[in-house]
């Protein structure tokens, strides 16, 4: 399988896999209730949205798996989602002080597909918090915890709990939150 031929951790390949089969299952939800979407383009780029890991550890993993992915010959709407997946501005990577070089772009979601992939990547973290998809309150709270304590490690210091980057996060995670049944235990 391709992830492991990229020597990703099993941890890493793991969390790929389970974020491929949350993000096809609200891909399913929706596509049942007439949104237009291309569920294939959802597929391949969950399954790979972290294949960047294998170069690099930071936020700019999503620019390395996106043009590890447009190599291989995968279309473009696959690689662009897989490059949105970080859900952060360049304008605020900066701010927030983070000193990765790659991002020089918005990496923010455009496309239904793209914030599905989002939503599904911390849907995961979430779930493996025990925290149901449908709290949403806990949802807010544990997001917060989340982006601070990854923030704070990756520039040396938080962020503001109404920061835009988080609020990002969260207004997806709502905007899904009718879809969330088919994936809350
Ligand atoms: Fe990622
Ligand atoms: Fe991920």
């Amino acid at each position: 399988m391709i992830l492991e031929s990229y020597g990703l951790d099993k941890s890493i390949i793991d969390h790929s896999r389970s974020v491929a089969l949350l993000a096809t299952r609200i891909a399913d939800q929706m596509a049942l209730d007439g949104v237009k979407l291309d569920s294939r383009v959802v597929e391949a780029a969950a399954i790979l949205h972290d294949i960047g890991l294998a170069k690099s550890g930071g936020i700019e993993h999503c620019v390395a798996g996106a043009e590890i992915v447009r190599q291989l010959g995968l279309p473009n709407s696959v690689a662009d989602c897989i490059e949105r997946h970080e859900c952060i501005t360049k304008q605020e990577t900066k701010e927030l002080g983070f000193r990765d070089t790659y991002c020089d772009r918005d990496l923010v979601p455009v496309t239904v597909e793209d914030e599905i992939l989002v939503c599904a990547d911390n849907l995961y973290w979430i779930m493996a918090k025990g925290i149901d998809p449908l709290n949403s309150s806990a949802i807010v709270d544990f997001l917060y915890e989340y982006f601070n304590s990854a923030y704070e490690k990756a520039t040396g210091h938080g962020i503001k709990r109404n920061h835009p980057a988080v609020e990002r996060n969260i207004k997806i995670i709502h905007e899904f939150q009718k879809y969330l049944c088919c994936v809350s235990p």
